[in-house]
């Protein structure tokens, strides 16, 4: 492993905004787990740190909408997601949160650091603010016009648009609104530190070139920022939610540092270190996380999708250059993104597979090796649940699942479940034995160059390849006419087998724990990779009894997916954005108290009656549906809700001012009344 004595693995800290769907799966996480998982049956000295993402303007937006504090959302998702991947097999030796104290300290500090090496450059510029609201509009706090010629779109974010890929500041957009009350933002002073990246730039160029093994769509993405020019990014924000820019810092800048917090993206790649610190802690060592941070000899690798890139190839390295005690990382294998048969992921068109809803219904490891065979590594890729059952039942049951089927059931009918003793080989065995004997270093060479996609297929090859050689080798005939011959088919067979459970371990898990079983070894739960290249079974060794490892998925249970993906409002989600109205939307409606005074039929329309009702302030008409449920004198007297800031509109000829609440049903109205005595007029909150 390039002469490196450990490794340290982090998976890009997903927002703790909402569930984990496919997307996040193909991009940072699964292959991380695949490296990971590889490295431990090496026996190599790895960590792999992840968690939540807990700042930013997205969780605040999430928070305000459903009218709850910032703080409860990320509990909600920090726990949802971290058992998501637990269910999936993504197995984080911590799994941490940036709403954690280490994490607001060390991220100060780092801040301080760079702060007290003065990389900082102080800039007072005019930001967007909301008067209505009071608040700075950061980030995704602003949308409006892309101002990229090309584009035009009209909902692009402060910091990115979604259409164009453009990466935006709040002043770039034209026509800009608030996201919280959709007013015109104006013009007000605010000073922020910035981090001059482009006084780095030529210290990050010589790094990067020395990374020429790096993946090409990152080194592309990453000499094209180059090539650009390196621009100065704001490292703090105006925001309630956040990591407090330390005190000491601003007063010593002259700043006031009320209301102004670390930019989302300075916090949370420190989020990386802090997790690796609250492991060390949590393991009983709480100095070694220097280690994987702090020593040359450390190979540190970040799993991101490809809208990491540049704060992970540019802004964290710079970070981590200036602050001057830590590694850089050695690779940033980042994918590319994973569409949903054919058509982009969105969360907010509910457009995407769930993971928590999948593992309802299928297991973890069909995912796992259908995501794996078709990881974006060098472009966009496609998850289509066709492709999904077709490896499924084509790939794993077929030719894995009925491998060791065949293998296993012969064995126990004709050698009594025992390992047979091998006779002579001849071509065709040692022609098995030289490929499983090169297997383990060339499927580990591709795993540690992160090429999984293919170390994938040339795993299924070998399943293939056995198959192949079972059937030339007939062993029903031998059986009965070279019975050496025959144990020696079978006991390769079944040294084949072992060898399947241990390279496909790093992708399916589950599968290579199962086979083991099956294959009665010590060494269920982690055998050594190299044991994959050997022939260990000794002969006389009792097998247990098989079973189906891959039962199909039939054509209805991939309906049901597409049915679902094409109708998403047919399904019950938990990320039904649209429904929901925030606190703010709702504390527009001014709801109050009324008493109707008098009544009177609309000329010429049955259905309306004109309501007289006194707001405790004065006396207003209401046009209102109601004739055929009330008479008169049922409503003369009667304490209602009424809806008060309704647009005035003409209905008959007369003027409506308001709305009556009622509730109905097919043939049924009830007027809401009030429950005991209350002055006109009062607020209904
Ligand atoms: O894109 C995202 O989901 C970010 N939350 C990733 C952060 S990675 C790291 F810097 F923490
Ligand atoms: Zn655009």
């Amino acid at each position: 492993m390039s002469g490196k004595k450990r490794i340290l693995v982090t998976s890009a800290l997903p927002y703790a905004n909402g569930p984990i769907h496919l997307g996040h799966l193909a991009g940072a996480y699964l292959p991380a787990d695949i490296f990971v998982r590889y490295h431990r049956l090496k026996k190599n000295d790895i960590v792999f740190i992840c968690g939540s993402d807990e700042h930013g303007v997205p969780i605040m937006l999430r928070a305000r909408k459903e009218g709850v504090s910032p703080q409860e959302i990320v509990d909600r998702f920090h726990e949802m997601n971290k058992q998501s991947f637990f269910n999936f097999g993504i197995k984080f030796d911590y799994y941490g949160r940036t709403s954690s104290t280490v994490h607001h300290e060390t991220s100060q500090n780092f801040f301080r650091t760079l702060s007290k090496k003065d990389v900082f450059v102080l800039k007072t510029d005019k930001q967007l603010y909301d008067e209505e609201a009071k608040i700075f509009l950061a980030d995704r706090f602003v949308r409006g016009t892309c101002p990229n010629s090309d584009c035009g779109f009209e909902d692009a974010y402060g910091d990115q648009c979604e259409k164009c890929g453009s990466s935006l500041s709040p002043a770039d957009l034209i026509n800009p609104r608030s996201a919280i009350t959709n007013s015109q933002p104006v013009l007000k002073e605010s000073t922020h530190w910035y981090l001059p990246l482009n006084k780095f730039q030529p210290v990050l160029e010589e790094w990067i070139n020395k990374h020429p093994e790096w993946k090409a769509n990152v080194l592309g993405q990453v000499r094209s920022w180059f090539d650009q020019g390196l621009k100065d990014r704001a490292v703090t924000r105006d925001l309630p939610w956040g990591v407090d820019v330390p005190k000491d810092v601003a007063q010593k800048a002259g700043v006031d540092a009320d209301g102004k917090v670390l930019y989302v993206w300075f916090d949370a790649p420190i989020g990386y270190i802090s997790a690796t610190k609250e492991w060390a802690a949590a393991s009983g060592k709480p100095d070694i996380w220097r280690d994987y941070w702090q020593k040359d000899d450390t190979r540190l690798v970040h799993f991101i999708g490809k809208d990491n890139i540049v704060f992970h190839c540019i802004i964290f390295p710079a970070m981590l250059y200036a602050h001057g005690d830590y590694v850089l990382p050695e690779n940033v294998p980042a994918n590319e993104f994973l569409n949903l048969e054919g058509d982009k992921l969105s969360t907010s068109r509910n457009y995407a597979v769930w993971l928590d809803d999948y593992l309802t219904k299928f297991e973890q490891d069909s995912l796992r090796y259908c995501l794996a065979s078709n990881f974006p590594e060098t472009k966009d890729s496609d998850f289509s649940w066709k492709d999904f059952q077709a490896r499924h039942n084509n790939e794993l049951a077929d030719i894995l699942g009925n491998y060791i089927n065949r293998t296993l059931t012969f064995c126990v009918k004709y050698f009594a479940g025992l390992v047979p003793t091998p006779g002579n080989y001849d071509s065709e065995d040692n022609a098995l034995i030289n490929k499983l004997k090169e297997a383990p270093d060339k499927i580990g060479n591709l795993i540690d160059s992160f090429m999984l996609r293919q170390a994938v297929k040339e795993i299924m090859d070998i399943a293939r390849y056995a198959n192949k050689y079972f059937n030339d080798k007939k062993p029903w005939q031998t059986i009965k006419n070279n019975k050496s011959e025959c144990a020696t088919t079978i006991y390769l067979s079944l040294e084949t087998v072992k060898s399947l459970s241990i390279l496909f371990d790093p992708v399916i898990p589950l599968t290579g724990e199962k086979i083991r079983k099956i294959l009665n070894m010590d060494q269920i739960e982690s055998p050594d990779w190299n044991q994959a290249g050997t022939l260990s079974l000794v002969s006389g060794h009792q097998l247990n009894s098989p079973e189906i490892i891959f039962k199909k998925i039939d054509d209805k249970e991939i309906e049901k997916e597409l049915d679902k993906l094409n109708n998403p409002e047919k399904e019950e989600t938990i990320v039904d954005d649209n429904n929901l109205i925030s606190i703010d939307e709702f504390k527009k409606l001014d709801l109050r108290v009324a008493e109707i005074c008098a009544v009177e039929q609309v000329k010429n329309a049955d259905r309306l009656l004109k309501i007289i009702v006194n707001t405790g302030t004065e006396k207003r008409q209401i046009i209102a549906g109601v004739a055929k449920h009330y008479s008169e004198e049922d409503l003369i007297g009667k304490k209602i809700v009424i809806v008060k800031n309704l647009t005035p509109v003409k209905i008959k000829g007369e003027i409506s001012r308001g709305m009556l609440l009622a509730a109905k049903s097919d043939d049924d109205l009830c007027l809401l009344t009030i429950d005991g005595q209350i002055e006109n007029g009062a607020k209904i909150s």
